[in-house]
């Protein structure tokens, strides 16, 4: 298996505070990790410092076998890596055309996109939803809309923040079954969460965040 992202060292201080302080991590290939910790442990900030979207300090960072300098992620690099926000922002347009959005920036031509979105909605199970805008959407449907909306991208690495949280019932059920089988087709995904049925989702790596180090559990 060969590694997808990886650094040597992650630090990230907030002022006075050291909030992560980070060895060794790799990520491989077609492989879910999950990782727990304590609300404020800095779950969400790695994730986003991982994504490009927030400072940190990072040695020996390679994505794909090629060195990075954190910052300054190359274009493709960014498309790779998608962040999924646990409260999803969508656009005041309809469904269909929030999961259009990324393939419309990134030029892909009206017949391609058509399909592939197609494809994405049938995945998340939200065709119902295709005319509908986003303040008539529950919370689960959001999720489910903005897991379809990064993997309509086919990025390399999904990065996942509480992708449950705020949900109960059927909802939160939707959400670990389109999960489950990003896991089962290999999706490379890292998944910051509470809930303990995906934590223990078979094939999961699991890891746990406590004053600023990742250990595996
Ligand atoms: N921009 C910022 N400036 C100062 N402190 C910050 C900033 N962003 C986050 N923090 C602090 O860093 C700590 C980690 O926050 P983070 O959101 O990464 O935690 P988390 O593990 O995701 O928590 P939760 O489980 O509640 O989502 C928190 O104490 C937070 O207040
Ligand atoms: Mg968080």
């Amino acid at each position: 298996m060969s590694d997808l992202l990886s650094f040597r060292h992650l630090r990230k201080s907030f002022g006075e505070r050291k909030l992560l302080d980070l060895d060794r991590f790799a990520i491989g290939e077609g492989e879910a990790y999950v990782i727990t910790g304590d609300n404020g442990s800095g779950k969400t900030t790695l994730l986003r410092i991982l994504a490009g979207l927030e400072p940190g300090e990072i040695a020996g960072f390679e994505f794909r076998g090629v060195p990075l300098t954190h910052g300054r992620l190359p274009e493709n690099v960014r498309h790779d890596i998608v962040y999924v926000h646990q409260h999803p922002y969508l656009f005041h347009t309809s469904v269909m055309h929030n999961i259009a959005y990324g393939l419309r920036a990134r030029g892909v031509d009206v017949a391609e996109r058509g399909r592939l979105v197609e494809a994405a909605i049938a995945w998340a199970g939200v065709g119902h939803l295709r005319g509908v805008l986003p303040a008539k959407l529950s919370g689960g449907e959001k999720q489910r809309v903005a897991l379809a909306r990064a993997k309509v991208l086919k990025p390399r690495l999904f990065l996942l923040d509480e992708p449950t949280a705020n949900l109960d019932g059927e909802a939160r059920g939707q959400a670990i079954a389109l999960i489950r089988q990003m896991v089962q087709d290999q999706s490379s995904l890292l998944i910051a969460c509470h809930d303990r049925e995906l934590i223990e989702l078979p094939g999961m790596r699991r890891f746990h965040l406590e004053n600023g180090k990742l250990v595996e559990v």
